[in-house]
């Protein structure tokens, strides 16, 4: 596996691949890597001659009080899961590489609509900095395929409507959500919950697909549905940010004809927030 370590020599790199008519995944992450991202490389894998990974922890994409600072980085063993699995190139660029110029004086990329509901709407600035780092990394990689977790779906369908606006030359893959034996989502920040928090977390996702069954069982209401299960998951500990139902594809408010909804959770755990979503067909 090469480490790649700055953006000139990458472009480097680039171009000898370039010359060999290859084609290229990319599968952009900011570290502490678990089976949810190595499976997004055993995608990537079976469908590229060549796969790129990034560890870049985005300073961009985090709010004022949010955990930059803690986010956890292991590159030592991150770099070993990666180089098992025969990656090609691991890209680990400096902060001060691709902000160059600083962050305050950073070109945004901005996705409308999308980026300020839901997680967008408790974490201001969030897809703003998640759409500018994506779209630097795809132009310095410049690949034609790219693979993101469906774990964080309104992410990827920001990126897609990105990659559509910016008329951007790849194909983007979302990859299904890799669970625990018990169900919980996997995500670098379950290592924040407390031993009792590890134990709960799997309820959220239980009652998701209780709320879900209670679709599928009929009801159509979806507000006070999630009005319902809200309060079930306050009640269990959790103190819940949104449970919503939308439509899959523009995350708007589904209409009475819509058949492809998706359940988007965010609730708090102690210190610790958890993300997930479920996918549901009429
Ligand atoms: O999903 C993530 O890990 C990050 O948001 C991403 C896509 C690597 C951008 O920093």
């Amino acid at each position: 596996m090469q480490l790649i370590k700055d953006i000139s020599e990458l472009r480097e790199i680039r171009r000898n691949w370039q010359n060999s008519a290859k084609v290229i995944a990319f599968v952009p992450t900011m570290g502490n890597l678990h089976q949810g991202h190595l499976n997004l490389v055993r995608e990537a894998k079976k469908q590229a001659d060549i796969v790129v990974v990034s560890i870049f922890v985005n300073p961009l994409q985090f709010g004022p009080d949010e955990d930059l600072e803690a986010y956890p980085r292991t590159l030592e063993n991150d770099r070993y899961l990666l180089e098992d699995l025969g990656v090609d190139a691991l890209f680990m660029p400096t902060t001060n590489d691709i902000y160059a110029r600083g962050l305050e004086q950073q070109t945004f990329v901005e996705v409308p609509g999308l980026s300020y509901m839901i997680c967008g709407a408790s974490r201001p600035g969030h897809f703003r900095g998640v759409a500018t780092i994506v779209c630097k990394l795809f132009n310095m990689v410049q690949p034609n395929l790219a693979f993101f977790g469906e774990k964080d779906f309104q992410q990827l369908q920001v990126i897609k409507a990105m990659v559509t606006d910016l008329s951007m030359n790849l194909k983007v893959f979302g990859v299904t959500t890799t669970r625990e034996d018990d169900g919980l989502a996997m995500s670098s920040r379950n290592h924040y919950l407390s031993g009792i928090e590890r134990k709960l977390a799997p309820t959220m996702y239980i009652k998701m697909q209780e709320l879900v069954d209670e679709i599928h069982g009929g009801r159509r209401d979806f507000s006070r549905l999630t009005q319902e299960y809200k309060m079930q998951l306050a009640k269990l500990g959790f103190n819940p940010d949104y449970l919503e139902i939308r439509n899959v594809e523009n995350l708007l408010q589904p209409g009475h004809e819509d058949q492809h909804l998706v359940l988007l959770a965010a609730a708090f755990l102690g210190k610790t927030r958890l993300i997930d979503n479920m996918q549901i067909s009429l």
